[in-house]
């Protein structure tokens, strides 16, 4: 007997009246119409009335040390990345482990009940104490049971231009964080940037482990960052689990340096997290008018063959005031600001903080198919482009075919005159 049959689904690809089969965590068949006879008994089954049943949403680049901490010590006043990192700075003087823990627990709650159950966090491995290290990878215990947490050794204060950064950040890859992060563009120059990029490249081949690193997150057209990710990670053969975030200054590049750029990235297999929320609201605050935007060249990118996500970075933090841990505000977000308004765009953008996140997370079994986890949410409404649209309500959230979260359906209450 099954342990779960969601039947009358709708899938992101369109096919409709699709019939979901669970057992021991995993689907084990999908098929049109009513399940096959010898399935059809299950211990739950769910009539999804024609609703969109999605894999569960991804976050690829997130903050989850600095989360849930707005206007502690104040407020960002300028807006800019700069003023929140310095913040940031003042805070983790006076943050202790469990409030960091508490926090990142709270925002795991939301997460779940939004469907979002993968994240990858960037930890900040600046303190040689490495507090904020232990807290997130005491949350990463914690809750295991409903969200695959992935940490990334993120050098908040450049690796390089932070005494004894490079060990501290070796030592957090010791206590068991999955990746390795860096942030050339705040380290003192371009050229010990690029040194960053090519250092922990290195470190991360040697281990055998990701890189994800800030890349270009500034307005400067001349921040080429990227570029010597895209370059160390090829020699390396780091190809596939390499990773560039953010690469705001590729929206003032110029176009023919871009059009060399965006095959290289291409070729050399690196993925590129775009975290639309914030790049708006951080970029451009050294402009007049026209104020740009600082989102990465998202469509081109996908159209060049490199896999583009789009991640929420920040939410209540010294970088970013609002946010809900909701991935589809994200994409909607990111929709706008690229313009990929057309039916296929707006199907990519449902992509990149679903597929394509998974992809960069480099998570394994993620989808509805037979042979994947049974991790997966039921949204209030007909197809990506209607979730997108109504920001649509999580109606059930399962992980390995548990029933982890419920909202109740929003249908609003008229009383006209
Ligand atoms: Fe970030």
């Amino acid at each position: 007997m099954l342990d779960l049959l969601v039947t009358h689904a709708t899938l992101p690809d369109g096919r409709s009246d699709m019939s979901v089969a669970v057992q021991g965590g995993r689907i084990i068949d999908v098929t049109a119409g009513p399940a096959a006879q010898a399935q059809a008994q299950a211990h739950a089954t769910f009539d999804a009335q024609g609703q969109l049943l999605a894999p569960h949403f991804c976050d690829a680049h997130f903050h989850m040390d600095s989360t849930l901490t707005y206007g502690q010590p104040r407020v960002n006043a300028s807006g800019t990345l700069l003023e929140g990192i310095q913040l940031w700075g003042e805070l983790k003087r006076t943050l202790k482990q469990e409030d960091i823990v508490r926090r990142a627990l709270a925002y795991c709650e939301w997460a779940a009940a939004k469907g979002l159950l993968a994240i990858r966090s960037h930890v900040d491995t600046s303190d040689p104490t490495l507090m904020a290290v232990e807290a997130l990878l005491e949350v990463k215990r914690q809750v295991a049971a409903y969200i695959d947490l992935q940490l990334v050794a993120f050098p908040q204060d450049g690796v390089l231009r932070t005494p004894g950064g490079v060990d501290s950040l070796k030592r957090a890859l010791d206590m068991g964080v999955d990746a390795v992060g860096g942030i050339p563009h705040f380290e003192r120059t371009m050229s010990e940037g690029a040194a960053s990029v090519k250092l922990l490249c290195e470190i991360a081949a040697e281990r055998g482990k990701a890189v994800d690193m800030h890349c270009d997150e500034t307005d400067d057209p001349m921040s080429r960052h990227i570029e010597t990710l895209a370059l160390q990670a090829q020699r390396l053969g780091l190809q596939g689990r390499a990773t560039g975030s953010h690469c705001t200054s590729m929206h003032s590049m110029d176009n023919s340096y871009v059009s060399k750029l965006i095959p290289l990235i291409a070729e050399s297999g690196v993925g590129i997290v775009a975290n639309p929320l914030i790049n708006i609201t951080l970029q451009g605050r050294h402009d007049t008018y026209p104020k740009r935007r600082g989102m990465t060249r998202a469509p081109e990118l996908m159209a060049g063959g490199v896999t583009v996500a789009f991640g929420h970075d920040c939410v209540m933090d010294p970088w970013y005031a609002l946010g809900s841990a909701d991935m589809i505000e994200v994409a909607h977000m990111g929709l706008h600001v690229t313009q990929m308004t057309s039916a296929a765009g707006m199907k990519a953008c449902f992509d990149a903080v679903t597929t394509n996140a998974a992809q960069i997370m480099g998570l394994r079994d993620y989808g509805i198919a037979a042979g994947c986890d049974a991790s997966f949410v039921l949204l209030q409404a007909q197809d990506v482009v209607e979730a997108i649209r109504l920001r649509a309500t999580r109606l059930k959230v399962w992980k390995r075919g548990t029933l982890i979260a419920q909202t109740p359906a929003v249908r609003p209450v008229l009383n006209l005159p």
